[in-house]
């Protein structure tokens, strides 16, 4: 039984600093391609709680890490809703209907976790075939990084269509926003029911908004989650909202994921409430072993040994060594302060 993750989550002192790894269900593993393979695509692999679990459970077994994720994708949520997305094969996400105007919401609901069946199905059979071994996250995308594809319909550098709806249709995308928030709220409760030790809210399109837009079109709604989810510890990383720290410590989660841009020392200062997650530069497992044990600790003297999940500042990208991956985990593992 290992609860690292959920014991410095609660601000419980431990051994040692916990360990897991943004997008560690992947492609950086072959054991997941081969699955991926028979699965065919994406969304089938999602869907088949069966292939879902073992894709979960392999960076347990190979990495070593002290948590493992449910392997879903955070655009089940619109889906859900009523707006369909394909995974384009090496391009990304794709919806072919984009929400754009107050009509379209007519063509949404708010989802059920029922509707999401499937990913409770994975929940429920990750935590038997875990037995216990380590917690399981369960996750979904904050509300802002949600609208984004729906409006935007698909990635974009500046998601241009998504921020002229804020400016043009405050309105409009504040109805948007509170029926991803509430659709969100009922999945994750499902989650929890299903099993899910501990929760995580991914705000990947954070950074692209001003302070008082952050403010008002994304925490807003980001604590609404967090206040109606009970019983669990709450994860929140925002990537690239370094001015929104002061704000975050606020916020009724109980961890903060910082990325590699927001300092460790200076984190810690506007937030001194949070336990915090992070923060390595993904690109820095691109090093030799050397590299990586260097740029670990270096990380690790930082944050110190308590109120501390080590992490990637970002998802692991699918052309990084898996050796050097283990090198990261491995470090985290063996490090004590002074070393
Ligand atoms: O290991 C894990 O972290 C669990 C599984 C997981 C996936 N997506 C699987 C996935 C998680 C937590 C996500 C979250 C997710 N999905 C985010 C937030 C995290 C982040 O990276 O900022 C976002 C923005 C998405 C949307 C998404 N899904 C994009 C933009 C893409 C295409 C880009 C890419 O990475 O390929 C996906 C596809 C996706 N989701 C893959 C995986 C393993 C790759 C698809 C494949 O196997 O072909």
């Amino acid at each position: 039984m290992n609860e690292l993750l959920l014991q410095v989550s609660n601000k419980e002192k431990t051994a040692r600093t916990p360990v897991w790894l943004m997008r560690q269900a992947g492609r950086i593993l072959p054991e997941y391609r081969k699955v991926r393979a028979i699965a065919k695509d994406f969304k089938t692999l999602v869907k088949t709680p069966e292939l879902a679990t073992e894709v979960t459970i392999q960076p347990v077994d190979i990495l070593g890490v002290d948590a493992a994720i449910i392997f879903s994708d955070i655009l089940v949520i619109p889906e859900a809703m009523g707006l369909n997305y394909i995974m384009e094969e090496s391009k990304g996400p794709f919806f072919p209907n984009r929400i754009s105007s107050s009509h379209d919401l007519t063509s949404l609901h708010i989802a059920e976790a029922g509707e999401l069946q499937y990913v409770l199905n994975a929940i429920t059979l990750t935590k038997k075939e875990l037995n216990g071994r380590v917690p399981l996250i369960g996750f979904a995308g904050a509300p802002w990084t949600i609208f984004s594809y729906m409006v935007e319909g698909k990635g974009s550098k500046t998601f241009s269509e998504a921020k002229k709806m804020l400016y043009k249709q405050p309105e409009f995308s504040h109805k948007l926003l509170q029926m991803i928030t509430q659709s969100t709220i009922n999945y994750l409760q499902g989650q929890i029911k299903a099993g899910a030790d501990i929760v995580q809210l991914f705000d990947s399109w954070a950074g692209i908004l001003s302070p008082e837009q952050y403010s008002e079109f994304s925490l807003k709604y980001i604590n609404q989650i967090c206040d109606a989810i009970e019983g669990v510890p709450k994860i929140v990383f925002a990537k690239g909202a370094f001015f929104a720290r002061g704000e975050m410590n606020k916020s009724s989660c109980q961890v903060v994921g910082l990325d590699w841009n927001m300092g460790i020392e200076e984190s810690r200062r506007l937030m001194p409430d949070k336990v915090l997650q992070g923060n390595l530069d993904p690109c820095a497992l691109y090093g030799s072993f050397d590299d990586v044990r260097r740029e670990t600790r270096k990380m690790l003297d930082a944050f110190g040994t308590h109120h501390h999940i080590a992490n990637l500042g970002h998802g692991l990208y699918p052309d990084i060594e898996v050796d050097n991956v283990k090198c990261f985990v491995d470090t985290v593992k063996e490090y004590k302060k002074g070393n």
